[in-house]
């Protein structure tokens, strides 16, 4: 059985106190043994969340850099993230590679790097808009899975997480309806089961993400190739996010 994770993304916002408060609360949830479940916050602040979290709650990175040190200004490695204890690193958002332009080839290796360092990489891939309505969006996850787990061992794979999450559907409050996530989650399973073999696809785990909130997390949560959820919007209220956790149960 593979066990449920869902994780806040929190990207580009909180500052200090309530990002504290926030975890502090979380940590203390009345779920916190039913399912994994975190958040991921901006680098600032993940040292001093995970000392609050003691491994309670998952603290994760929203991005990495794949070199080990070195003249890359702005840049943070997956070293310094396991320096500070952190172990899940959230790759290949759609907001990554639509505003700062970030390649399949840069998620590769970001996702070498994480898995050979015996982290997890939460590895993001979505179709837009577009794609979805010229039905392209198998030709798209397909190829953005396959190059982001490009030359990487089968026993590092099963640890990773995957996130489908619709372009179309983040931040707009239009989900894709659980049967349609249904069925890429599935399709990405199978993916990974060509690539590698049924075991890794049957313990992999696939997360959906976009506009998933209290009301919807549920039936999306239930299906059967979704093993839980990547929140953006309603991950940053904690008494919204807890009750959809409580909800997703
Ligand atoms: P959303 O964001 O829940 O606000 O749609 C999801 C995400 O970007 O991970």
């Amino acid at each position: 059985m593979r066990k449920k994770i869902i994780i806040g993304n929190w990207k580009m916002n909180k500052d200090y106190k309530t990002a504290i408060s926030f975890v502090e609360k979380l940590s203390k949830d009345e779920n916190v043994n039913k399912l994994d479940m975190g958040i991921a916050s901006p680098f600032i602040w993940l040292k001093d969340l995970q000392q609050i979290a003691k491994n309670k709650i998952i603290i994760s990175a929203q991005n990495c850099y794949y070199e080990k040190d070195g003249a890359y200004t702005g840049e943070i490695s997956v070293e310094m993230l396991k320096n500070i204890n952190i172990s899940y690193i959230i790759i290949g958002h759609s907001e990554r590679r639509e505003i700062f332009g970030e390649t399949d080839e840069l998620i590769n290796q970001k996702n070498k790097k994480i898995l050979e360092s015996g982290l997890i990489s939460v590895v993001c891939c979505g179709e837009t808009l577009k794609q979805y309505e010229k039905n392209e969006t198998k030709k798209i996850i397909e190829k953005q899975i396959e190059q982001a787990y490009k030359g990487i061992k089968k026993e590092l794979v099963k640890k990773s997480i995957i996130a489908y999450e619709p372009i179309w559907a983040i931040g707009t409050g239009k989900t894709a309806t659980p049967l349609i996530a249904q069925n890429i989650c599935s399709f990405i399973r199978e993916k990974i089961k060509k690539l590698y073999d049924k075991e890794t696809s049957e313990q992999i785990r696939i997360q959906y993400g976009g506009s998933v909130n209290d009301q919807n997390s549920k039936e999306i949560l239930s299906q059967n190739d979704i093993d839980g959820a990547l929140v953006g919007g309603a991950s940053l209220e904690i008494e919204k996010f807890t009750k959809l956790i409580k909800n997703s149960i």
